[in-house]
């Protein structure tokens, strides 16, 4: 079975990593990898693929950034040429990025079938433009693998049949499985001269959060007040850098003296920063998720996630973008009332495993019937 296996954000990389092991090992697939190149910076692609042993991709059509537009437009111009040269069995997309929905258009309107990998994640947010890209890019795809049961609920509620669906566990948990003990030996607390367990790690990139001044600058009053408290490291990601840059914050953020802004870092040096800290402040998916397994706190720097099951299950708490509760929280945190959590279901290092075992076995005839009907 020939499968493009797609990727092209920051995100995508640790999902696919376990996915194309799995279909190397298997024998029964032909997997080409495809970066759109959507993110291109070293430091926010190439050092996945090293860190995380992912074969070098077989095509990079090289898009870039623009607007959602531009991008996305670019992406679905080269990656339809792809298509009509390859012809693919499969197209398998992973995630919520502009890339994702790019292929999975461009697949389904050339009649190659789609599988989506963290299909039915719903913040109910369109504001956000990665739940536009869920719902299209769920609504496209013929094959849906869950990582929680409330994602399959999702699904069937928006009219998904039972037979596409299938609850197989997190991709991306089973990368951080595999790499958790080989992350222990990174040196990031030396480099950065962090005591474990004494520092919080923050990241900030979501647009709701940094492309307006004034939501910006109050998430900045509550890390002014709350690195008096803490230490708190920044792998800040370029949008985020720019940003302070163009509403010239850059200076009240260099004034922080105990908070520390740095390059965006490797898998391998995150991962580590990440289990060993105090507390973990994000706007991010998928840190929602890794805190959750690693066991420490997170604190969720939005109204809402799609990810509910890190809160019901996991450790983390949405505390939104007022500077009061922010700290309220991060304070209860430092006190010792920090979630434990558990590890929810299928998060067990083998969703990757059960994907390749569906797809070896999945008859396209058969689905495509299930879906006509
Ligand atoms: C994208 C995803 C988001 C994901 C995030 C992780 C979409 C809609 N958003 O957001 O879901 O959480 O990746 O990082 O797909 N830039 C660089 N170098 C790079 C990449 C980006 O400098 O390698 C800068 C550029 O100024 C660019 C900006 O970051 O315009 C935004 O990049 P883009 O890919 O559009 O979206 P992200 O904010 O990274």
């Amino acid at each position: 079975m020939r499968v493009i296996n797609v990727v092209g954000a920051r995100p995508n990389f640790m999902k696919i990593a376990p996915i194309m092991r799995e279909m190397q090992k298997h024998g029964g697939f032909d997997p080409v990898l495809l970066h759109t190149g959507q993110h291109y910076d070293d430091a926010m692609s190439q050092v996945f693929f090293e860190d995380l042993k992912i074969p070098k991709p077989d095509i990079n059509l090289g898009v870039g950034s623009g607007t959602h537009a531009q991008q996305t437009a670019k992406i679905m111009v080269e990656f339809e040429k792809i298509l009509a040269d390859m012809r693919p069995d499969l197209v398998l997309v992973v995630g919520d990025v502009n890339s994702t929905l790019a292929c999975s258009v461009v697949a389904a309107k050339m009649l190659v079938p789609v599988a989506h990998v963290e299909a039915g994640l719903r913040s109910f947010d369109r504001t956000m433009p990665e739940e536009i890209n869920r719902l299209v890019t769920d609504a496209l795809s013929t094959l849906l693998f869950t990582t929680s049961r409330d994602a399959n609920e999702n699904l069937l509620r928006e009219g998904h049949t039972p037979e596409q669906i299938y609850f197989v566990g997190n991709v991306m948990i089973d990368t951080l499985l595999a790499f958790a003990k080989q992350a222990e030996h990174s040196d990031v607390l030396e480099r950065l001269h962090l005591d474990s367990k004494r520092y919080a790690v923050l990241t900030l990139h979501r647009p709701g959060n940094v492309d307006n001044p004034s939501t910006l600058s109050r998430i900045l009053n509550a890390l002014e007040n709350l690195q008096r408290h803490i230490p708190i490291v920044f792998p800040a990601h370029p949008r985020t850098s720019d940003r302070f840059r163009q509403f010239g914050l850059s200076e009240r953020v260099a004034s922080m003296r105990n908070m520390k802004v740095i390059e965006p870092l490797g898998y391998l040096d995150f991962i580590k920063l990440t289990a060993h800290a105090k507390l973990v402040l994000t706007d991010s998916g998928g840190l929602q998720e890794e805190t959750t397994v690693l066991g420490i706190p997170c604190l969720t720097l939005r109204d809402n996630t799609e990810r509910p099951i890190t809160i019901t299950e996991g450790t983390n708490t949405l505390v939104g973008t007022n500077p009061a509760v922010i700290v309220s929280e991060a304070l209860k945190v430092l006190n010792g009332h920090g979630k434990h959590g558990r590890t929810p279901e299928l998060w067990d290092g083998r969703a990757a495993e059960r994907i390749i075992e569906i797809l070896a076995r999945w008859n396209p005839s058969q689905l495509s019937t299930a879906q006509a009907a």
